[in-house]
């Protein structure tokens, strides 16, 4: 979690590194602070509890001035987000500053070394121990600032991005990562740094992405220069970004999140673009094509994610199994790693992580591949250390998705995994040519319907104000769409803070079913097909004890409406494809619902975006 920017350049440092905060305060925004050197060579950091703009209003009145400078937004694991704890933090002697993404996990050994030695501290975070690790070693063995940092990074366990900053040194900025993402960019005569792409785009399109246990000595007229922990130079590996400005703004919408779930259709379609032809009648997907032994000989897929990204992978299991005839498991990634899974060579792992830098997930990559296991990614992100660390992969190509709260993202990973399912099933000879057509025309007529379905926003605006009072929402699905009620449950209590759970409808009846009252809101999806009469029952049940029903249902149902007491009407589509076009609805539910109590939409309490650290 949490955002670093650096600038080093012929321009002012300040306003660029408070722009970058800005475009990656959805990473983290409980604390934001910067350090610059000025002209006299002065090392200012100002830092403050709270949101970018509390740190703007903080330096308002202070000397901002210096053309290099660092800049940190902190989602906290070690202590409170308050004034001290923010970052950069100076060490001892205040000639040094440092920015940190991730956990020091050895801190409490490396703290107890240092206060041996007199040094004192004045926050409760972990990173502050690095830096005056980082100043007791260069003091101690009297090494430059580089060697210093090469040095200290070796004693530490953990995770870590990193940038540092010296006084009376303003042509210097010291970088280095590992399984927290770090970018450098280059542009003329100036460089950045960054947690990912967006503070960099308006200035330059070549970056350098880290890998793990590097570190990038970022010097003035200089190129940059890449070395390992144990100082081995490196050929920086120069890319080109293909992410504009746009995509990173609101472009009218008052929140992104809005945004992001009015641009399904088209991120639906640049999904497609390419790998379904026009007639609908064939799906090319280079990742399975181009590993197409491995998928036949595949013994068992294994699906690893977190959070939305789950429940998309839910539904890819499901459609997995029932397309292609390979047993599928669904693992949480952060008890697949640490819970020694039987691994099989013929298995293959699916990796699904929006940001393709979750730290749990990437774990699970890793375990799985030192077990021999054949990774497939399904990232957002591109050139994310997930979609690295993969041996093949499709990218969702959904474009930035910046509201914390998954929205386009999720469809875009279960159109892959539509996409994935019906390369499979078709590479195996196991789909039959019926459901290959049918299933990949539908598909194609996905965003066409997704557009229709947006056309409920109003309605559903309307009536989501009867349920701000609600305290607890219950979800239900069955089939696909017991998948689709976690994620609507997961969507609501996220911006809203209202406490909501999903179930599979039929196990309402095992326990849950004991909360139903006439002040439980209960959203049903019930769409035709699939066992929609069965929904039906599980419905009636709910109206038995007085629950309040919002069903989803297809286009013309009249069951429902008659039972039911909101109902929302969405296009018919194929079984599978149902999530894909009912998540629409279930995403403005949450949304209107947030915002009509007033909820912050795109920064919700206690989250951030890209959960980086385990
Ligand atoms: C989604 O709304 C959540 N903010 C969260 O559950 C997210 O899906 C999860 O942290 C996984 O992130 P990833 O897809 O970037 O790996
Ligand atoms: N562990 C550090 C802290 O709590 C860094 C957190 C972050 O990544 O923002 O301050």
């Amino acid at each position: 979690m949490c955002g670093i920017v650096g600038y080093l350049g012929n321009k002012e440092a300040y306003p660029i590194l408070i722009k970058g905060l800005h475009r990656l305060e959805y990473r983290g925004y409980d604390s934001a602070g910067v350090a610059l050197i000025n002209k006299n060579n002065d090392l200012n950091v100002y830092k403050t509890r709270g949101k970018v703009a509390d740190l703007e209003a903080f330096a308002e009145s202070k000397d901002t001035s210096g053309s290099i400078g660092i800049a940190h937004t902190r989602w906290a694991t070690h202590g409170e987000p308050n004034n001290v704890n923010a970052h950069p933090h100076y060490s001892q002697s205040e000639t040094l500053a440092l920015i940190h993404n991730g956990i020091i996990e050895n801190y409490s050994v490396l703290k107890k070394e240092l206060l041996s030695k007199n040094y004192t501290f004045s926050s409760r975070t972990d990173t502050e121990v690095l830096i005056q690790l980082i100043e007791y070693i260069k003091e101690s063995n009297h090494v430059d600032l580089v060697t210093a940092v090469q040095l200290a990074l070796g004693q530490v366990v953990g995770a870590y991005a990193i940038a540092v900053v010296e006084k009376g040194n303003p042509d210097l900025i010291i970088a280095a990562r590992k399984s927290s993402p770090l970018v450098v960019g280059i542009g003329d005569g100036e460089y950045f740094l960054a947690s990912d792409a967006s503070p960099i785009i308006e200035y330059t399109d070549k970056v350098i992405y880290l890998d793990d246990e590097e570190i990038a000595i970022i010097r003035r007229h200089e190129e940059p220069k890449i070395t390992s922990i144990e100082n081995v130079e490196k050929t920086p590996q120069i890319q080109q970004l293909s992410m504009n400005l746009s995509q990173l703004e609101k472009g009218g919408y008052p929140h992104f999140m809005l945004k992001e779930i009015f641009e399904q259709p088209r991120t639906i379609r640049d999904c497609m673009s390419g790998r379904v032809n026009v007639e609908g009648t064939h799906v090319v997907l280079s990742g399975i094509l181009d590993n197409k032994e491995k998928f036949l000989k595949a013994g068992r897929i294994i699906i690893c994610a977190c959070g939305t990204s789950w429940h998309a992978g839910l539904i890819g299991m499901y459609m997995l199994e029932e397309y292609c005839r390979i047993p599928v498991v669904i693992e949480y990634s952060s008890e697949f790693r640490y819970r020694n899974p039987v691994i099989y060579p013929d298995d293959i792992v699916i990796a699904i992580s929006q940001s393709g830098e979750t730290a749990d997930t990437l774990a699970a990559v890793e375990l799985a591949k030192s077990r021999g296991a054949f990774i497939y990614g399904i990232c957002n992100v591109v050139g994310s250390s997930i979609s690295r660390a993969t041996h093949g992969g499709s990218y969702t190509h959904a474009g930035p998705e910046i509201g914390v709260a998954s929205t386009k993202a999720f469809t875009a990973q279960v159109s892959v995994l539509t996409l994935m399912t019906l390369a499979i099933g078709k590479v195996k000879g196991v789909i039959s040519e019926e459901n290959y057509l049918r299933i990949t025309k539908e598909l194609q007529s996905v965003p066409a319907k997704m557009e229709k379905t947006l056309l409920l926003n109003d309605q559903i605006k309307e009536f989501s104000k009867i349920f701000t009072y609600a305290k607890n929402f219950i979800y239900l699905g069955r089939g696909y769409n017991y998948p689709l009620a976690l994620e609507g449950a997961l969507k609501l209590k996220e911006i809203s803070y209202i406490h909501a759970e999903g179930y599979p409808a039929a196990e309402m009846k095992h326990g849950p079913i004991a909360l139903i009252d006439t002040e439980m809101p209960v959203v049903v999806i019930a769409t035709k097909k699939g066992m929609y009469e069965k929904v039906v029952s599980n419905i009636q049940e709910i109206k038995a004890r007085k629950g309040k029903v919002i069903a989803i249902v297809t286009e013309g149902d009249e069951i429902v409406k008659e039972i039911s007491d909101y109902c929302i009407e969405v296009p018919l589509t194929e079984e599978c494809l149902v999530p894909l076009v009912a998540a629409i609805p279930l995403q403005l539910l949450a949304y209107y619902i947030a915002v009509t109590k007033g909820r912050d939409v795109d920064q919700p309490r206690n989250l951030a975006k890209s959960v980086t650290v385990e």
